[in-house]
């Protein structure tokens, strides 16, 4: 039996090309490998207030990238997290098992929250919804980015907690995959990573950015004072640039790269991240002009996770002595 891989993407915000090379193109990749849930986690979005038709639509949008980036709805399931009430239900349950101080502790809620006036008990709950995601399917596997890493280890110990106290009930979920997609940065701040939510229009390339908008990002992306491309001494800028063309065209090398004057090395990214995301813009544009078949994968995907979601379900409740 292949081993289960879960993980997930709020559908807030606008996809970039962070979440593409450093996750979407891997779940792609390693799909066949493994019996593949991506989910689009939109109790998750809602721990920060969402405009409703926003959210909605968001919600499709996020659907129809993960096809266009290569996940095929046949080999894998592309679910909408709150399609599946096991997720809500499993979160309860698991809320009850978990100690408020590893919640507090949690560096995502400290960030989040600070930049929130009222906050939301959700957002300190976030982690622990992450958490039965995972453990809603049983996942061995969890591939996402080292940000969240705290958060995984929070599962695994959560799921270790329930065990001790109720019998052996969860997989233990391994931290991460063996391989993980680049690490990208924010082309305006190269030493924060990107992010959907970051504000400013130079901070990320959008998946759906117009090739015209991802020249004048890339044009402007933070390099250094030097006028040129110097391996022996490369700045976080330069080195950004350089993991986005490795990672959108396999035939960019570094050494050709070197010496290239930051103008014409930069037009040279700016080919690849183009020549990259036009088939997925475009499979994109077919797929989101056809609501029905997009229905009917989220359905389809539905269908087949919800038997093993109630079987957990069902079981955890009757670990802990609930009426089943
Ligand atoms: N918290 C994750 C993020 O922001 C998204 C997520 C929610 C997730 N549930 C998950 C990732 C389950 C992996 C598994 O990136």
């Amino acid at each position: 039996m292949k081993a289960r891989v879960l993980s997930g993407v709020q559908p807030s915000g606008n996809l970039h090309i962070g979440n593409y090379l450093g996750a979407l193109k891997n779940w792609a990749e390693i799909q066949g490998q493994y019996e593949s849930i991506f989910c689009i986690v939109d109790l998750h979005a809602i721990t920060i207030y969402q405009q409703p038709a926003e959210l909605a639509a968001k919600i499709r949008e996020t659907a129809a990238l993960f096809i266009a980036s290569g996940i095929d709805p046949e080999q894998s399931s592309i679910i909408v997290q709150s399609s599946v009430s096991g997720h809500a239900e499993l979160s309860w349950l698991l809320t009850c098992v978990t100690p408020l101080g590893w919640l507090y502790r949690m560096t995502q809620f400290k960030t989040k929250s600070e930049k929130q006036e009222t906050i939301g008990a959700g957002l300190l709950q976030y982690p622990v919804l992450m958490t039965a995601d995972i453990l809603l399917y049983q996942a061995a596997l969890v591939p996402v980015g080292d940000d969240q890493s705290q958060h995984l280890e929070l599962a695994r110990d959560i799921a270790q907690r329930f065990n001790s106290l109720y019998g052996e009930t969860f997989v233990m979920p391994a931290t991460s995959l063996p391989s993980v997609g680049a690490r990208i940065m924010g082309l305006d701040d190269p030493t924060q990573k990107m992010s959907k939510s970051a504000p400013g229009t130079g901070h990320a390339i959008g998946l759906l950015d117009d090739p015209k908008v991802i020249a004048k990002k890339i044009g402007r992306a933070t390099t250094d004072s030097s006028p040129a491309v110097d391996l022996e001494n490369i700045s976080p800028g330069i080195a950004n640039l350089l993991a986005i063309g490795e990672a959108c065209d396999p035939t960019f090398r570094k050494e050709t790269a070197a010496s290239m004057r930051y103008g014409d090395f930069k037009k040279r990214v700016t080919e690849a991240v183009i020549s990259r995301l036009e088939p997925i813009q475009k499979k994109y544009r077919e797929v989101i002009a056809d609501p029905g078949y997009l229905e009917g994968v989220l359905a389809d995907g539905r269908q087949r996770v919800l038997p093993i979601a109630e079987e957990t379900v069902r079981k955890t409740k009757a670990a802990m002595g609930l009426y089943v």
